[in-house]
């Protein structure tokens, strides 16, 4: 029997009630660790909790906005005081604004993705680390974007946030590796969550406009992002840091 990859790790994931974050969550309790599923939306993130528990899991729901300092700290805080450590971040919320030319874009949507995109992970990072320095190490998992590496018209704040946290990771990963914290990005790809619906309008939109622009031909799964994420949180990345995993179907490639 292979041992869970994940067995007494403690991880903390926000944006966890849908999509990729869902499907993280999911992975790392079938690994064995148990999870704070953090999400600024109350009931996904305690429906997701409840079917980690179902199967058998360990995982709290814990509502939290991450661009909220006292909310960020107080999820990672929950995490600690319901489970005795922690271990690993996920920082993967991220918000949706109308997609528009910069020019065109109101200001407040410019400012909510800075602040939960970009300012939520520092923020989660920032209250996570003296936790992961006080249990000898840990793994900090920025989730980015192909986004990060390439541009799309109509994006220019979402793609300057993913762009950011790319550096930031390597920024985090060279400040804490003598503390044994590594830090990287998960870069997705178009994955078919209710982000590509609010962008589309409907799935079936966005695998014909958007999954077609992916030389695979196709939009990811959520599910398809989890190896990567329990790669990442686990020793198999042991000497990985400051690095990048990019997993887009060939999107950057072209
Ligand atoms: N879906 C894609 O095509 C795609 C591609 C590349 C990168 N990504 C990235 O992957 C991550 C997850 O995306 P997804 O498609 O699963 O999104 P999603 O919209 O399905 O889920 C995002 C979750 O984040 C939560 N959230 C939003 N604002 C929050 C806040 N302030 N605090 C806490 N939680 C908050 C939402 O409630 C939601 O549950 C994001 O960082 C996104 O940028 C997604």
């Amino acid at each position: 029997m292979t041992q869970a990859r994940l067995a007494g790790r403690i991880a903390v994931v926000t944006g966890a009630g849908n999509g990729i974050g869902r499907a993280v969550s999911r992975a790392f309790a079938a690994e064995g660790a148990a999870v704070l599923c953090a999400d600024i939306a109350p009931d996904d993130a305690d429906l997701v909790t409840r079917g980690i528990v179902d199967d058998g899991g360990r995982a709290v729901a814990c509502q939290c906005d991450v661009s909220d300092s006292a909310s960020a700290k107080a999820a990672v805080e929950m995490a600690v005081s319901e489970f005795g450590a922690l271990h690993v971040v996920v920082s993967n919320a991220a918000t949706f604004v109308p997609i528009t030319t910069l020019a065109d874009m109101e200001e407040e949507h410019w400012h909510r993705t800075i602040a939960v995109n970009l300012t939520g992970a520092f923020l989660i990072c920032k209250h996570a680390i003296p936790h992961l320095r006080a249990a000898g190490g840990g793994s900090i998992i920025l989730v980015a974007s192909q986004m990060a590496r390439v541009a799309n018209a109509g994006q220019a704040a979402y793609c300057a946030t993913k762009g950011a946290l790319v550096q930031l990771a390597k920024g985090i990963a060279l400040d804490h590796a003598g503390d044994n914290i590594r830090a990287n990005t998960l870069s997705p790809g178009g994955t078919a969550t209710d982000r590509m619906v609010a962008r589309f309008g409907d799935l079936e939109t966005a695998e014909r406009v958007w999954g077609s622009k992916h030389p695979m031909g196709r939009l990811a799964r959520p599910e398809e992002m989890a190896p990567g994420a329990v790669f990442l949180a686990s020793d198999d990345s042991a000497f990985m840091t400051g690095a990048d995993l990019l997993i887009d179907g060939g999107y950057a490639a072209w």
